[in-house]
């Protein structure tokens, strides 16, 4: 519709004589009940320049505009004017809905790197990664198919003290043998042991310091036993991310930059920036309300956000990129405004192309998730049992489905990942077991079911022909409406680095395919009539279709 609205725009502009055509255009809004118009333009601000009231102006238009052809009539009501768009403009409206041309060239010759999932090797992937994963999996592929050029970064924790604490762990208590049969959870096993037993035993945490410090000189044994940490760990997590459909570009985590980051932290004293505080150094931020950043531990060591600001400025020089965006919960975000900042007093000024997007807590029975007290929902199982759940109903009612296993990961996980992407980002939630299962209602099995329904329409009915002087029903104008707004969608969950717009999009618009569905048949349907809704629905089902991949579920044809 937004060829309608550039000229009605003009012709507003023209009639008024105060207002420019593009701020019309700006002005415009949709009238909450499609009963009273398909677009209305406040007259309010107006009011001022022409010193009269809104319900006058608006009077005074209905009167006097020459309307284009498209709109059938324009009535005012409460100071708007509204204009109701003749039927038959949505038949044509229909055959534009699949030009995503200026959408799909937003991005084009801009490059964004996406830091997300990320999680610290030797520990098994749990529930409090999902925001992160589904989230960062989402903005990739939304900035993709706005055009941009995306490199999806893990930046995997595969650096730090805890692992001098691993390997001292697993010189006592464990082995090759135990680790290749139970995998990640065995290293949780000796961490947990290693830190009960440091609590009363002060030796062994000095014996870890001495370990990690061997690693980062290189001593050869513990190189080769954290590399064993992160190969193990990292065959797990692939095993999740070819479930979930998720591939990283780039794996370079924490140890990555270890060797890079001498160079900032001399840069950084070059700069006069660094301060020592109790034998720390440190990046003063008090003018900036904010505690200062630590660069330097007391022993030498560095910090996280250290490597930080080393792999920015590494991803700035190999990618280039005009943004660096990082998913990762909201209680990191005083971590990212401080390196955020330590990168701008450094003079650089793609500082400002550094995007942290923070996402809330979870929780689980209202408490904090925690492997120390067991409170804890491991992904794989998470997704273990909605795939097993989805097998069962599909047993039941479609046991001749063909890809019966393949159908019940795609939904299982669709679920999963629906669950994860419903609320705003920024929302705290509590866990749920009913929700995260649940099929039935606004879920994710609810969408691939629509997509499905109308796959299988299309499957009965596969050729539109003709459907010249079809006047559409009201349900047919508003799922086409419905549709059109795609493109603005996609733009505002990019904009707003929000999922959950095109989640609640993709919502309305099954909602109203539903509706569709229900009143007008198609293949009881003949002729123009027939074809229209043939091409309708087509039109819906690549649409859904593309929301559905966009959040990071699949397309099922057939439920
Ligand atoms: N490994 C961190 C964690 O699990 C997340 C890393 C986020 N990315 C970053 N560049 N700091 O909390």
């Amino acid at each position: 519709m937004k060829d309608v609205k550039q000229e009605l725009a003009q012709v507003v502009a023209s009639a008024t004589g105060v207002i420019a055509a593009e701020d019309a255009l700006r002005l415009f809004e949709t009238p909450p009940d499609p009963t009273k118009g398909d677009i209305a333009f406040p007259c309010f601000r107006l009011s001022k320049f022409l010193r009269k009231p809104p319900a006058v102006i608006a009077q005074e238009l209905a009167e006097q505009l020459e309307l284009p052809d498209v709109i059938e009539k324009a009535e005012p009501v409460n100071g708007y004017l509204n204009f109701f768009i003749r039927p038959s403009y949505y038949a044509q409206a229909l055959a534009s809905l699949g030009d995503h041309t200026a959408i799909r060239e937003s991005g084009k010759g801009k490059t964004a790197c996406i830091d997300f999932s990320s999680p610290n090797i030797a520990k098994k992937f749990h529930l409090g990664h999902i925001g992160t994963t589904m989230i960062g999996n989402a903005l990739r592929n939304i900035f993709e198919y706005c055009g941009w050029k995306v490199i999806a970064i893990n930046y995997l924790g595969d650096w730090g003290t805890s692992f001098g604490k691993l390997i001292c762990a697993y010189k006592m208590w464990s082995s090759r043998e135990a680790i290749e049969k139970n995998g990640v959870i065995e290293l949780e096993r000796i961490y947990a042991r290693f830190n009960k037993e440091a609590q009363t035993d002060e030796s062994l945490n000095q014996a870890a310091r001495d370990a990690f410090c061997a690693l980062e000189q290189g001593n050869e044994e513990y190189r080769e036993i954290w590399r064993y940490f992160r190969e193990i760990s990292l065959k797990e997590y692939m095993k999740t991310y070819d479930l979930l459909g998720i591939k990283f570009d780039s794996y370079n985590g924490e140890s990555f930059y270890t060797d890079k980051m001498p160079a900032v932290v001399e840069e950084l004293r070059e700069k006069g920036l660094l301060k020592l505080d109790d034998g720390a150094s440190v990046v003063d931020l008090s003018a900036y309300n904010m505690p200062p950043a630590l660069i330097l531990k007391r022993d030498g060591s560095t910090l996280y956000p250290t490597r930080d600001i080393a792999a920015a400025k590494w991803r700035k020089q190999e990618y280039g990129f005009d943004k660096c965006i990082y998913v990762t919960s909201a209680g990191q975000s005083l971590h990212f405004a401080q390196w955020f900042k330590v990168v701008e007093l450094m003079g650089y000024d793609w500082a400002n192309e550094l995007v942290h997007v923070p996402y809330g807590t979870m929780s689980f029975g209202g408490e904090k998730l925690a492997s120390r007290t067991g409170n804890i929902i491991y992904l794989d199982d998470l997704l273990a049992q909605a795939i097993e759940k989805a097998e069962s109903i599909i047993d039941e009612k479609n046991a001749d489905l063909k890809d019966k296993h393949e159908t019940a990961v795609a939904i299982g996980v669709g679920a999963v990942v629906f669950n994860a992407l419903f609320n705003a980002r920024i929302k705290d939630v509590d866990f749920s077991w009913d929700s995260a299962l649940s099929f039935e209602g606004n879920t994710g099995p609810y969408l691939q079911y629509t997509y499905a329904r109308a796959s299988s329409v299309l499957r009965k009915c596969p050729e539109a022909g003709d459907c010249a002087g079809y006047s559409p029903n009201a349900d047919e104008i508003a799922l086409i409406k419905q549709l059109s707004l795609f493109d603005t969608k996609v733009l505002q969950a990019l904009e707003q680095y929000e999922p959950s717009v095109i989640t609640r999009y993709l919502l309305d618009t099954c909602g109203a395919y539903n509706q569709f569905y229900h009143s007008s048949p198609v293949v009881r349907a003949e002729g123009a009539e027939q074809s229209f809704r043939i091409a309708l629905t087509a039109a819906f089902r690549e649409t859904a279709g593309k929301c559905l991949e966009l959040l990071g579920m699949r397309r099922t044809e057939e439920i």
